[in-house]
This record gives C-alpha cells, structure tokens and sequence, in this order.
C-alpha cells in the first residue's frame, strides 16, 4: 500500500514507518506546512495514497502558556479539519481508501473506568483538544474507512517517557509520582505498531478504539516495576507540589489517570504481545 503519514518525523512515525517499510508498503510523509496550507498540493499527495496515518501533533507536556496551548490545539485540531477537507475533495474512486488517527487516552476523565462506549469525557484543556482532534475527521467520506486510535503513555526504548526515567532510576533516584494511585494506562510500542498494521489492511477495524494493554495499572505500580527490572530501588517520590511547579496547569498529565480498558481491540480478537507492564518492561529495559 501506499501510505502518506502525518506526524511522520515523530516517535511513532519513525517506528510506524520502519515496519511498514519492511512489510513492502510505500511511506509518503505528509510536510507540516501541506497540514497548515492545503492549497500548496495536499490534494494531489494524497490522490494515490491508498491509506493516510495521521500523527501530527505538538507536544503537550509543557508549560500550558496561551501561545503553547493555540499550538498544541492548532496542531491537532486546525491540520486533521485541513486533511478531512482535503479527502473530501479528492474524486471517490482516487480517495484513500482508510484514515487512521492518533487520538489519545487524555480525553476520558481521570478518576474513573473507561471502555469506548464511555461518555464522562476530560472537562480541562486535554478534552477540549482531544475532544476536538476527533471530530475534525468525522466528516471523513463514507468511502474512506475511519479508524481513531485512543492511545495510552506508549513504552519503547527510544520514548521520552523511558529516555527520562531510565538514567533516574539507574541512579536509584525514581519513584512515584505524586501519590502514585493514579491510573498509567500505557501501550508497547510493538503493540501499537502492530493495531495500526491490522487496522490498515482488516476491513473489519473501524471506529474509536482504546489502544492501552489490557492489565491496568497504577502509577505506583509502574514505578516499581521500572525499579525492579531495572534491579534498583525507588526511593525518591516525585511530590505533587514538585510537579505542579514545574508544569503548572499540565501537571494533571502526571499527576492523574483514567483506567482504560481496550475492549473493542479485545472484541476484535487482537493480540497483544505485551499485556503487562512487566513483560513491557523486560522487554524495554533489559535488551
Ligand atoms: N507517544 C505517546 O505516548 C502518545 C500517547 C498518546 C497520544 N499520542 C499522540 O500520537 C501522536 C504521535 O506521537 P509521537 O509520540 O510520535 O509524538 P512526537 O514524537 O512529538 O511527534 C509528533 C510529530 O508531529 C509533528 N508536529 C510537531 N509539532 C507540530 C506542529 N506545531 N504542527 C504540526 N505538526 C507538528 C512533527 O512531525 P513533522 O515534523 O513530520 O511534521 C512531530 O514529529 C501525537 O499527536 C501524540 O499526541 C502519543
């Protein structure tokens, strides 16, 4: 297949990207500046592809001034509207054939448990932006298949998330964050690359789907098993105050969590190579 990528650049770009490229499939990558000026041929990268995977997205743990918050909005929000209008445009017959979105697990509210019938969505900034990232495709033309992947913290050796803690906890200076009960629903990296392959070619996939290992864990729990793996202790609790000072308004990012339950990727047969956070783990910390 020929498959134009936003985001591609990114984390899970690059990893998205080396996969398909080794299962025969043709990565376009869809430039930024296409996202924010359509005009400027989107159209015509997009007539041929045959699926588009869409990425895009400033970070959002980051201080949440009102400039770094139009952005992280815009980034989401402003280019998937660009790129729904751009499909639409495109002739049935030269559209693509499946649209694939990130989403994230930030728009469920923290506190509770979730499955993809739940309603109780985040009332802050992260619904608002998730909130509207997935609408700005739901006008996606019948004809393009619409897949939405709700994506919890994803693991891999080479994500910030593992880059940031390994050399702390190395040091035997981790611990839990806050008071370590909230929810830290994550995903390996290979279980995402691999949700997003079948998507792509099993025309049984459509709609919104959790994309977190199906053993839910908390924050605590996560801690001490990073400690553990890595045979180290994990003494030094990051206190909330800590992180309310470094982050501000973002903090809720660490400092809470939505338990998610994957039950339409379990409903669908999908198998998850890495359903616990100590088989992910092993597997990150260990090679
Ligand atoms: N990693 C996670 O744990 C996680 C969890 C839940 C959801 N997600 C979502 O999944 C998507 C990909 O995540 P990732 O970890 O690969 O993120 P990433 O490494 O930060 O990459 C995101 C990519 O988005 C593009 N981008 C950055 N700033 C932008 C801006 N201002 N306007 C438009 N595009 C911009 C860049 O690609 P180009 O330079 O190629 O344009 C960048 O490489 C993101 O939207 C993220 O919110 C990630």
């Amino acid at each position: 297949m020929k498959v134009g990528i936003t985001g591609a650049s990114g984390f899970i770009g690059q990893q998205l990207i080396a996969s398909l490229q080794l299962k025969g499939h043709t990565c376009v990558a869809l430039k930024r500046d296409l996202l924010y000026n359509p005009e400027k041929g989107l159209a015509d990268l997009l007539t041929g592809c045959d699926a588009v995977i869409n990425l895009a997205g400033a970070p959002i743990l980051q201080r949440w001034t009102a400039n770094n918050k139009r952005t992280i909005y815009s980034s989401r929000v402003d280019t998937t509207l660009n790129l729904t209008e751009t499909i639409r445009k495109i002739p049935a017959a030269q559209r693509p054939k499946v649209f694939i979105s990130a989403s994230a697990v930030g728009i469920y509210q923290t506190g509770l448990e979730h499955d993809e019938s739940s309603k109780e969505f985040d009332r802050g900034f992260t619904g608002t932006v998730v909130l509207g990232w997935e609408k700005a495709s739901e006008s996606i033309p019948p004809s393009t298949r619409r897949v939405i992947f709700r994506i919890g913290v994803v693991l891999a050796k080479e994500s910030q998330t593992v880059k940031q803690l390994r050399p702390l906890f190395k040091a035997g200076l981790g611990g839990k964050i806050g008071s370590g009960q909230q929810a830290f629903p994550f995903v390996h990296i290979d279980d995402l690359v691999s949700a997003f392959e079948t998507a792509l070619t099993d025309e049984n996939y459509s709609g919104i789907y959790n994309l977190v290992a199906p053993k839910s864990i908390n924050n605590a729990e996560f801690t001490k098993c990073f400690a553990q793996t890595l045979n180290r202790p994990a003494l030094a609790p990051a206190p909330a105050f800590a992180i309310r000072l470094v982050f501000g308004k973002a903090s809720g990012l660490l400092l809470e969590g939505a338990t998610v339950n994957p039950k339409r990727l379990k409903e669908a047969g999908f198998t998850f190579s890495y359903p616990t956070i100590e088989k992910a783990l092993d597997q990150i910390l260990k090679n």
